[in-house]
């Protein structure tokens, strides 16, 4: 069944929530955990759809998992078994790529599938590396399904990272976990290090050599394996961008956010709005096995008038930046000036293509946008009215549109905002408890 949800606008944010964990993080812990020596209970474990594909994959490899609320205990093991039957990784892009970098260091043959959508994403970027290694993969046109033949015995690579994806990065990292001698990675554009952070947290080092012209060189000397751990993992700063820029557009709005993950390569988000004009303080900064944690206040700030420069997102920030791209662009909307953002022609290959779907929505609710091949502008600030938006199918397109539809004149329609389960099910829950109308 197709959901069509009714927005209608609101007058400020207020309140003080916890966010599930971060989707990012949990797809990784729990890959980690299940290669561990020993039981590793993972706390605010994500309540995304996403990281329920990893889980059921997992368990299908031959892992005791035992999932209740929040909470997952995952029983590692020292090899994984073969599945029997394909591996379905649903919508997500991470459990596939990052669980062919596992596989294709297991002596068997393993076949991962897909929805409609993570049935057209591109998979030669980690085709190319895993085979590097020693891998067979078979793939549809370097599109899912992907049937990989693994190693018992890979080879360790030098491999230069063509597109600057911490997917790719972490697919050979896993990998290297069963490649004899030393595997290196090098990123001229910085990724999310989470993957680095965890390996360390769970007993296998790894190096990671900062250049100085942009991005690192991250060493692993393999074989290794991971020690189990407890880990508690840090809200989605992904998610809480959705209501921190809700907060940042609606005067008089004033939320606070416990417990949110403050990983540098995942907040560049926060200076951009604080460049915007936003107010955003961040509090009680603890670590969670290497992942800085923190509280964040959220506020609108005095109407300010970024400079062009702040105005214009390109460059080496864009990875940083990637999930929250289409959000900036509504909240780009409402900015004296308008905003640019370049260099972003990934978006086309995520979920939707979010540069599209962004500019069709943000037409449809009154804004004059360019689009461009690799990203798009938007006059602003743009009065947005109530319209009737598509989440084409994808969660952050789906989330982003209705923060747009919190700062519109009059009622939007969003066709197919189910997909919110994807990444954020507590999303229009939450919304509402924040709201005032
Ligand atoms: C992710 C990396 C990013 C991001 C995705 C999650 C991850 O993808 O868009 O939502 O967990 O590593 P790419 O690595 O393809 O840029």
């Amino acid at each position: 069944m197709i959901a069509k949800m009714k927005l209608n606008p609101a007058s400020r944010i207020f309140g003080r929530l916890t966010l599930p964990g971060d989707k990012s993080i949990s797809h990784r812990a729990a890959l980690i955990a299940a290669l561990a020596n020993g039981v590793s209970t993972l706390t605010n474990f994500a309540t995304s759809r996403d990281c329920e594909s990893t889980i059921a994959c997992l368990r299908k490899l031959g892992v005791e998992i035992t999932h209740t609320g929040d909470l997952c205990a995952i029983h590692g093991r020292e090899k994984l078994t073969p599945a029997g039957s394909p591996l379905d990784c649903g919508n997500s892009g991470s459990t596939m790529r990052i669980l062919a970098g596992v596989l294709a260091a297991h002596d068997f043959t393993s076949e991962l599938t897909g929805d409609e959508s993570l049935s057209l994403r591109p998979m030669k970027r980690i085709i190319e590396p895993l085979e590097l290694m020693g891998a067979r993969i078979e793939a549809c046109d370097g599109k899912p399904p992907l049937k990989i033949r693994g190693s018992g015995s890979l080879r360790p690579i030098t491999y230069k990272l063509p597109v600057a994806s911490a997917q790719v990065k972490s697919a050979i990292l896993f990998a290297a976990l069963g490649a004899s001698g030393q595997t290196e990675v090098i990123e001229t554009i910085p990724s999310r290090d989470h993957t680095e952070r965890l390996f360390n947290g769970f007993g296998v080092p790894l190096i990671t050599a900062v250049n100085p012209a942009g991005g690192a060189s991250i060493r692993l000397d393999g074989p290794a394996r991971f020690a189990a751990r407890d880990l508690r993992i840090p809200g989605d700063v992904s998610s809480a961008a959705y209501l921190i820029a809700a907060a940042m557009m609606l005067p008089g709005s004033d939320l606070t956010l416990l417990g949110v993950g403050l990983n540098p390569s995942r907040t560049e988000f926060l200076s951009v709005l604080r460049s915007w004009g936003a107010e955003i303080i961040t509090t009680d900064l603890h670590s969670e096995l290497n992942e800085p944690v923190g509280t964040i206040q959220a506020r609108a700030g005095p109407g300010s008038e970024p400079s062009k420069d702040q105005r214009t997102i390109r460059g080496s920030v864009i990875p940083s930046l990637i999930d929250e791209l289409p959000l900036l662009a509504v909240v780009g909307s409402q900015i004296s000036g308008g905003v640019e953002i370049r260099d972003a022609g990934e978006l086309r290959l995520k979920e939707s293509d979010r540069l599209r779907a962004t500019t069709v929505n943000l037409r449809a609710m009154g804004a004059e946008v360019e689009e461009y091949e690799d990203g798009l502008s938007v006059v602003g600030p743009a009065a947005l009215r109530g319209a009737r938006v598509d989440s084409f199918g994808d969660h952050r397109i789906a989330m982003a549109f209705s923060v747009a539809a919190l700062i519109a004149v009059g009622t939007t329609e969003m066709v197919n905002s189910e997909c919110i389960n994807i990444s954020f099910p507590e999303f229009f829950d939450l919304l509402e408890r924040v709201t005032a109308g």
